[in-house]
């Protein structure tokens, strides 16, 4: 699989905001049940090897992962400060929980790659549950570090179409990139 030719737009964008740790946060927009968009801040965890897809990671009881099986379309809003320059990637989302076999050696990388901090939130009470008030609810100990528990779940984004926004510029620039039906990826150039 060859490099999409946005990929370069993101990897200078990633290595000019380096020193920006929240320059790989971006919001993720799914669509609830009852149609209704949802949008959370989740942190960019690079690109499946040798693919286009983007990486990041969730809880399955969270409520985006039901979102993703009735409706697996999503659009990412990814803003960079440095350069001032924004991608809004579009595709559809992969759940890779538990049962995937296809792509579970990917799941546990993720998972062995994590800090004890983040791996610990996967052993915390339901997501959006009422507040559980008990002395032992946030205290359980650390995971094992090899073996993700089974509410560790990698997300895959599948870029279609890339928007990328330039403000620095006079005038701005604007190029959209779209996948054809040969999956072939062109670029045209558009009014900011
Ligand atoms: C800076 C930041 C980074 C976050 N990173 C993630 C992440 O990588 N994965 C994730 O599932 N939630 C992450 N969250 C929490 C989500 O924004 C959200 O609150 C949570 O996933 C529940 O969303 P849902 O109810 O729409 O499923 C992050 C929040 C912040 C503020």
């Amino acid at each position: 699989m060859s490099l999409a030719p946005w990929r370069g737009a993101i990897a200078r964008a990633l290595h000019r905001n380096r020193s920006l740790v929240y320059a790989r946060y971006l919001q993720l927009a799914t669509v609830r049940a009852d149609h209704r968009p949802a949008n959370r801040t989740v942190v960019f965890r690079d690109f499946l090897k040798d693919t286009n897809k983007l990486k990041f990671i969730t809880d399955t009881r969270s409520d985006k992962v039901d979102q993703i099986k009735t409706q697996p379309w999503a659009e990412v809003c990814w803003y960079f400060p440095n350069t001032r320059e924004q991608f809004r990637i579009s595709g559809c989302l992969i759940l890779v929980d538990s049962d995937d076999y296809e792509q579970q050696s990917a799941r546990l990388t993720a998972w062995q790659q994590l800090s004890d901090t983040a791996r610990l939130q996967f052993a915390w009470p339901h997501p959006g549950k009422y507040r559980d008030t008990s002395p032992e609810a946030f205290t359980t100990s650390a995971p094992d570090p090899l073996q993700p528990v089974p509410n560790f779940c990698l997300l895959l984004l599948d870029p279609v179409q890339v928007d990328h926004l330039e403000l620095r510029g006079e005038p701005q620039n604007r190029s959209i990139y779209q996948l054809d039906e040969n999956q072939e990826w062109f670029c045209v150039e558009v009014n900011p």
